[in-house]
């Protein structure tokens, strides 16, 4: 059994995240989930954590993590999430519980008494986490290994260069990836290649009260795709959880990555010093393929499970 806990800004692809590490109780025990503003407010973002929690009864503790990034004022991406940053389907009222206690404090609280080691799933600007290994230094003894979704070794989506989620805090993501503890890295490389077709999404369409959720999800995410150029889309964040679950499904290599923090075209960019003639740590391991069917299989068998429920 793995115990994660996840850190996220739903949007689409994290509410897919969300759904499928549930659907794996006898893989996955999930201790905590906490928000962090990305793809909308922390408020909105929060609310869709809620949301997606409440819609599958789950019993997972809930806390709401910063509002924004360390040092620069927080930039959203409503252009591909909608104004509530996961737009599309409706959802009534719901009373999922938040955590009352500081973010820092229950997660370092909770990841400290975990039985085992601990994966940290992140899924959205890596504020919460470089505040926690900050505060707290002696959690990295606890952390098995980060699998997160961010940055692009060829290219960005947000600029030319850089990637949303590491764009929004570079500062925040340059203290995580100097931290020292592993990091497998979903980055466009592969996330891009992570895509659901539009037809596999029509499936999706009134087969069960979970995965009509995930279709309302995707046919709102596939029509804002189209504006950056996409036919099909790319499940970004699932990638974080799919390697978790089926490592073999992907492919990739150990890299040093570093993260420009510096204002101009580059800020929010991560690169793989590639040269083979250092001794510089590989401190993480780059995914660059996904077996595109095994990837959507496991979404589909996913959200099944949770129809059935
Ligand atoms: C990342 O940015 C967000 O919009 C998505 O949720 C994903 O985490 C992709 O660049
Ligand atoms: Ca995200």
């Amino acid at each position: 059994m793995k115990q994660l806990w996840i850190d996220c800004d739903p949007g689409h692809d994290d509410a897919l995240a969300l759904l499928t590490s549930i659907a794996h109780p006898e893989q996955l025990s999930i201790l905590g989930v906490s928000t962090i503003g990305g793809n909308q407010t922390l408020e909105k973002v929060t609310k869709n954590a809620q949301n997606v929690l409440a819609f599958v009864n789950a019993e997972i503790p809930l806390v709401k993590g910063e509002e924004g990034p360390l040092v620069k004022p927080l930039s959203t991406a409503a252009e591909a999430h909608g104004d509530s940053g996961m737009d599309g389907p409706y959802f009534g009222e719901n009373t999922y519980p938040l955590v009352k206690e500081s973010f820092l404090h229950y997660m370092y609280k909770t990841i400290s008494a975990a039985s085992e080691k601990v994966i940290l799933v992140c899924l959205g600007p890596l504020t919460n986490i470089a505040l926690m290994l900050k505060t707290f230094p002696d959690i990295r003894e606890k952390i098995e290994y980060i699998s997160l979704m961010g940055g692009g070794i060829t290219h960005g989506n947000i600029t030319p260069l850089a990637e949303f989620n590491i764009y929004v805090d570079p500062e925040a993501a340059q203290i995580v990836f100097r931290s020292g503890l592993p990091i497998v890295m979903s980055g466009l490389d592969v996330t891009e290649k992570a895509e659901i077709t539009v037809e596999e999404i029509q499936r999706l369409k009134g087969k069960g009260k979970v995965s009509n959720l995930a279709y309302e999800l995707l046919s709102f995410y596939n029509h804002s795709g189209r504006q950056f150029g996409f036919v099909n889309s790319p499940i970004h964040d699932l990638c974080a959880v799919a390697y978790i679950l089926q490592p073999d499904m992907f492919e990739g290599a150990p890299h040093t990555v570093e993260v420009i923090t510096d204002d101009g075209l580059a800020r929010g960019l991560t690169f793989a010093d590639k040269r083979t003639n250092v001794t510089m740590v590989k401190n993480t391991f780059v995914l660059d393929e996904v077996n595109r069917e095994a990837f959507v299989q496991l979404l589909i068998q996913s959200l099944e499970i949770l129809d059935n429920k």
